[in-house]
């Protein structure tokens, strides 16, 4: 057996010596380099650009604006619609680009091009009692926007125990520390080295929007330096480059997002401000729970997040209602990122329940606990597998929950904070959106096989965890299989999301060394191959398949300074098998550093005047690092999910982020009594409310 076993990453050595091309650093003949000029206004029209100095500079070999572009087809994705017209829809948007022989060149001719605007006022700032507030059709999940059952009103207002506060979360930036890239050749055929999180689905997005047909694009991307959601969608400096290549004769052309162009350019996890309101009776028995979710959109494209949809389901209550409501916004269009939706819903919801414990005068495990639902409240459904008490009571005991007093040592105040969470599966985004996933299994002789699939590994271990798989379905060492990915001329497979890669594409091995094993048999001649395909999830209709965590959380905060450390952080995991303790580990421990920089940096500090987010660098926007990070634990059940798939595995990775922001708001409470519900919490949030109470 090779699941189950910590093997190394499969191209650690390739990357830590270099050696693993990322989509900029393929060796292509006599590139042409594209740098992006973008906008400095939020809203209004280009009219006027100047680029003679910039095109007379001796390097440049084209200088794109909306004049000059080529025509993209009309129903090209949002994202993609660069350099179409002159309007501006946000700030940092592309409205130019300069071509050159060398990056310098690109970037100094940039500068050179003079813009004129025609301003118009902008709006780019959420807030609770915008006159614009709308209700979606649908959340980008597919969804509906709104649901409720029993009476809220009546129950919130009979309860003894009520708590109604408002939670708010700052926009934030994935920052992957592989820029986004792209190398494009279109000469006859479109040749495009890519940094993304699928091949094949950015292959139509990329079809669709140069009208050019698929089968004569070739996307290649067999490393990727970390995406979080940033590379699953059209991003326009892809389109750019293909562009470019063909107005430069069909040369190579390569560009690269400098960190500061990725804070407008690569989308964002959009701000909220969510209301929550839980009505409990003595004994902690939630008899209402309400959560009404507000956030931001773009005005020109909408993608209203899932940020209450997690409530439907959570925990037991009579009487439940949840909603969104958005509005658009000058900003860039919001996107997915890591644990979209459910990052911020959870701290909303995780911190009431404290709060809830509190005024109850009961654990907050314990309350939890009461409040464990038999079935999904959503679908009616039951589960496949939950085991989220036996998270939070092994938790409990690893973290040493028993007699949680706080204390103080110095200067220091401690306390200990606990948070539940669930991360639902998608099956429907392949039902839906993206298409089942195929694989190919070939033995090349010798008794080696070679398994292909378009997968995408964006540094989460994927390539190791599938080679894994693969072995164990064809029933050889690992050391026997070979494994390709990373190419949209691979078996089509979706894109990584809903930490659903592993899980999806795993399937489609199986099934191809299914086929293939009934087709060739236990001895096949060299040449033989056979295809298999992972096409929908038939239990769904059955059993809810979601996965579940607690995270706990010491914090220590300064009592002078309002200084805030996380001395201890652990997640008990509920995520079914795991193919792999050392990627898996890796995934959630990274997860969980994310969920830590959200409770404590991450925050765009977003200028009302300009319209635009000015911390765009990592000097200003903080994002959490070593020292940041003490001592942090990820433990996981291990309980195969049997509905799941073959393997009994279920999504792990963006678990590692959810629970943790309300785990330290919980724990900053504990320790300090004060209570911050407006995410980054950060010492001055800390000192003002030391001096307000
Ligand atoms: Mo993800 S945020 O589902 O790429």
């Amino acid at each position: 057996m090779s699941i189950g076993i910590p093997v190394e990453r499969m191209d650690g050595r390739a990357k830590v010596t270099g050696t693993a091309p990322y989509a900029y650093e393929h060796q292509v003949a006599d590139p042409l380099y594209l740098h992006l000029i973008q906008s400095t206004i939020a809203r209004g029209q280009v009219t006027a650009i100047d680029v003679a100095a910039a095109e007379a500079l001796p390097g440049v070999a084209a200088v794109l604006t909306h004049h000059t572009a080529p025509r993209l087809a009309p129903d090209a994705p949002a994202e993609f619609r660069a350099l179409q017209s002159g309007e501006i829809v946000h700030h940092g948007q592309v409205i130019a680009g300069v071509v050159a022989e060398s990056p310098h060149i690109a970037r100094h001719a940039a500068g050179l091009v003079r813009v004129t605007y025609d301003a118009r006022p902008h709006d780019v700032r959420l807030r609770a009692d915008h006159p614009d507030l709308y209700t979606p059709d649908m959340v980008a999940i597919g969804a509906p926007a709104d649901s409720a059952t029993g009476d809220t009103h009546a129950a919130l207002a009979s309860a003894p125990f009520r708590i109604d506060q408002t939670y708010t979360t700052s926009a934030m930036f994935h920052s992957p520390i592989e820029p986004h890239a792209t190398t494009a050749i279109w000469a006859d055929d479109l040749t495009v080295y890519e940094a993304s999180q699928g091949v094949h689905d950015f292959t139509a997005l990329l079809a669709q929007a140069l009208g050019f047909p698929a089968d004569r694009i070739r996307v290649i991307a067999p490393h990727v330096g970390g995406a979080f959601g940033s590379k699953g969608l059209a991003r326009p400096h892809a389109v750019l480059a293909a562009l470019a290549s063909r107005m430069t004769g069909g040369r190579a052309v390569k560009v690269a997002l400098t960190r500061r162009q990725m804070f407008a350019l690569t989308n964002h996890r959009p701000a909220t401000v969510q209301r929550v309101q839980l009505g409990a009776d003595a004994d902690g028995r939630l008899t209402a729970l309400v959560h009404d979710a507000i956030l931001s959109t773009a005005r020109y494209e909408e993608y209203v997040e899932w940020v209450a949809t997690s409530s439907r389901n959570m925990y037991a209550t009579p009487n439940r209602r949840t909603t969104h409501r958005a509005v658009r916004l000058d900003v860039q269009m919001p996107a997915p990122m890591r644990a979209p939706g459910e990052a911020q819903g959870h701290f909303a919801t995780e911190s009431a329940m404290d709060e809830l414990a509190t005024a109850i005068g009961m654990d907050p495990i314990e309350l939890r606990i009461r409040n464990e639902p038999s079935a999904d409240a959503d679908t009616g459904l039951p589960w496949s597998s939950r085991n989220l008490v036996e998270c939070l009571r092994l938790g409990a005991q690893r973290f040493g929950w028993a007699g949680r007093g706080r204390r103080r040592e110095g200067d220091w105040l401690i306390g200990t904070g606990v948070a539940a969470a669930t991360l639902p599966t998608w099956f429907k985004l392949i039902s839906v959106a993206y298409g089942p996933s195929h694989a190919a299994v070939e033995h090349v002789g010798n008794g080696r096989y070679l398994v292909s699939t378009g997968a995408s590994d964006a540094g989460t271990g994927a390539r190791t965890a599938l080679s894994q798989i693969a072995a164990d379905a064809l029933s050889v060492p690992l050391s026997d299989v070979d494994l390709e990915l990373g190419d949209n001329a691979l078996p089509r497979a979706m894109l990584a999301a809903g930490s659903m890669g592993t899980m999806v594409w795993g399937s489609a091995i199986v099934a191809a060394a299914g086929e293939f094993r009934r087709l060739h048999g236990t001895d096949p001649r060299p040449g033989a191959r056979a295809e298999g395909a992972m096409t929908g999830n038939p239990h769904t209709e059955r059993v809810t398949i979601d996965s579940f965590h607690a995270v706990f959380a010491e914090a220590a905060v300064h009592a002078e300074t309002g200084e805030i450390r996380v001395p201890r952080l652990l997640g008990v995991f509920d995520i079914g098998r795991v193919v792999n303790p050392r990627t898996a580990r890796s995934q959630l421990i990274g997860g969980m550093t994310m969920g830590l920089s959200m409770a404590l940096h991450e925050s765009a500090a977003v200028d009302q005047h300009v319209g635009a987010v000015v911390n765009n660098d990592f000097a200003g926007y903080h994002i959490a690092t070593h020292a940041d990070v003490a001592d942090i634990d990820a433990v996981w059940l291990d309980k195969p999910d049997p509905y799941a798939n073959e393997m009994g595995i279920r999504p792990a990775g963006e678990n590692g982020v959810i629970g943790v922001a309300a785990a330290v708001a919980n724990a900053v409470n504990h320790a300090t009594g004060v209570r911050i519900r407006d995410l980054p919490i950060t010492p001055d949030k800390l000192v003002v409310s030391r001096f307000a109470r």
